[in-house]
């Protein structure tokens, strides 16, 4: 069985593609790239098609993380078909995502959630956004922290 992760943030140029990239390159070390797919997406349509915006690429950039042909995209109701794992950055995303759902649609808490809860120990229940602080730095620290709980989370869902 193979692992579908998507990261959704707002705009799908600040935090959620740091959270791809950044999971994707800790994916690559664990060798687990053909067990864990990843993707991120945006609920707002402003920044389609754009690469991740300066700030996310500069500190990926520091930290030797390839965002490498990434460009920002909407999420859609196909995606909960496609991804076992829809991680929102921030509470209004997660609120956001939950309207494209269908009446028949059956979600189970495992499938969709917001990231602060992969690190409940922060006290903190949104990923803060830099497109409007600047704060880059901070959102990577809990970018990086919060991947490596997801990670070590699908690889006992899926008992590698
Ligand atoms: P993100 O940040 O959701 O982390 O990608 C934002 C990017 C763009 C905008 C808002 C948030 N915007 O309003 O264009």
């Amino acid at each position: 069985m193979k692992a579908h992760v998507l990261f959704v943030c707002l705009g799908n140029i600040c935090r959620s593609p740091m959270a791809e990239a950044v999971f994707r390159h800790l994916v690559k070390e664990a060798g687990l790239e053909q067990q864990i797919a990843v993707d991120s997406a945006g609920t707002g349509d402003w920044h389609i098609g754009h690469p991740p915006h300066e700030g996310t690429r500069r500190i990926l950039d520091e930290h030797g993380i390839s965002y490498e042909g990434m460009k920002a995209r909407l999420v859609t109701h196909d995606d909960f078909s496609g991804f076992e794992y829809i991680v929102c950055m921030d509470g209004s995303n997660l609120k956001n995502v939950r309207k494209l759902l269908k009446k028949e649609d059956h979600v189970a808490s495992s499938q969709l959630f917001t990231f602060m809860e992969l690190l409940p120990g922060r006290g903190v229940a949104d990923v803060p956004d830099p497109y409007f602080d600047g704060n880059f730095t901070y959102v990577y620290e809990l970018v990086d922290e919060g991947c490596r709980v997801l990670l070590e989370r699908i690889k006992k869902d899926l008992q590698l």
